[in-house]
């Protein structure tokens, strides 16, 4: 059967509160980043050709049938194929992302799930979020190795989300009472989830009852986040996310170089800031009234930082 090319895309993501604590069955908040994308190409490919794929940014060009066992981008792809019951098709799959790698941005689920999205709209069988998160979570596995399920449910999803890894429903999404701004901004550092996640583990192991404190109290940063959005009460967020950061410096998951750009943040009038997604690198947010953002912006490339972006969240 002759099919047309398809283009699917996926945004990038930022945790706004509760990283870290939502591993251990605390509430977390989410929200889409469109400014950045990962996008999934299908163009059919001659008869018994079979599935390639090509991901020049990654630095990756393969066909299926020779792909890693664990190659997330081949596993995107099985999945979709094994969830449609449907056989290779000969075609050919080009990614690319402008989503930073390993920046707590999302980028792994960001790509998985364009990947996915395309593969089963080639097919004629677009699959609804909730299967392109479940699917982009068995991914996400490959990755993170014990993922929460928030980078691939908030981009499924690409819609502001407070977020339970124990909820038996699905995703609760968050009506957003009045639009507020977030600058962005990357360290340059990676920001290795896997190693960041484990030593967190590791160090509630040692001490139960103090971590297990630590993340009620960064869950309930996230519990009163949802309120604030929803009611609009923008500036209330901001000591939010201060003393969300100050509760991640704590776990021990900050670093100097996200604790710089925090501070240069609020210097230049942030209304609140602090480390997004596993830390140690990657992005912080500073949240932002519109008069601000400028000087906000200005402050965060000055401290060094390498790639910034503004975006609303409404
Ligand atoms: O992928 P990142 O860097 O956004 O980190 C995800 C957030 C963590 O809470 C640290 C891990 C998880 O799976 O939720």
């Amino acid at each position: 059967m002759s099919r047309a090319s398809v283009q699917s895309s996926a945004p990038g993501k930022v945790i706004l509160f509760g990283e870290h604590a939502v591993v251990y069955g605390q509430p977390a908040i989410a929200v889409p980043v469109s400014e950045v994308e990962a996008r999934a190409t299908i163009e059919p490919a001659p008869p018994s050709s079979g599935l390639s794929l090509v991901a020049a940014d990654l630095g990756q060009r393969f066909t299926l049938s020779e792909a890693p066992p664990q190659d997330p981008l081949a596993v995107a792809a099985r999945l979709t194929l094994s969830r449609l019951a449907a056989p290779v098709p000969d075609a050919k799959i080009i990614v690319r992302s402008s989503i930073p790698i390993a920046s707590g941005l999302g980028s792994g689920a960001a790509v998985s799930t364009a990947i996915v999205r395309a593969l089963a709209e080639f097919l004629g069988r677009p699959l609804p979020p909730a299967d392109v998160s479940e699917l982009v979570f068995e991914v996400e596995k490959i990755h993170h190795g014990t993922p929460s399920g928030i980078d691939n449910t908030v981009i499924a999803y690409e819609q502001p989300i407070y977020f339970v890894r124990t909820a038996t429903s699905g995703p609760q999404l968050i009506s957003v009472g009045a639009p507020f701004t977030l600058v962005i901004a990357d360290t340059g550092l990676p920001s290795p989830t896997r190693r960041l996640v484990s030593q967190v583990r590791a160090e509630w192991q040692r001490d139960r009852a103090r971590y297990e404190t630590l993340f009620e109290r960064i869950g309930d940063f996230a519990r009163e986040g949802r309120r604030k959005i929803q009611t609009g009460d923008v500036e209330a967020l901001g000591p939010l996310m201060d003393d969300n950061h100050a509760l991640l410096i704590q776990l021990g998951v900050s670093s100097p170089a996200l604790n710089e750009l925090v501070d240069a943040a609020r210097d230049a009038g942030a209304l609140g800031a602090k480390l997004s997604g596993a830390g140690q690198g990657g992005n912080m947010l500073a949240l932002v009234g519109a008069e601000r953002a400028e000087d906000v912006t200005g402050a965060l490339r000055q401290a060094g930082a390498t790639h910034v972006i503004r975006t609303t969240v409404e």
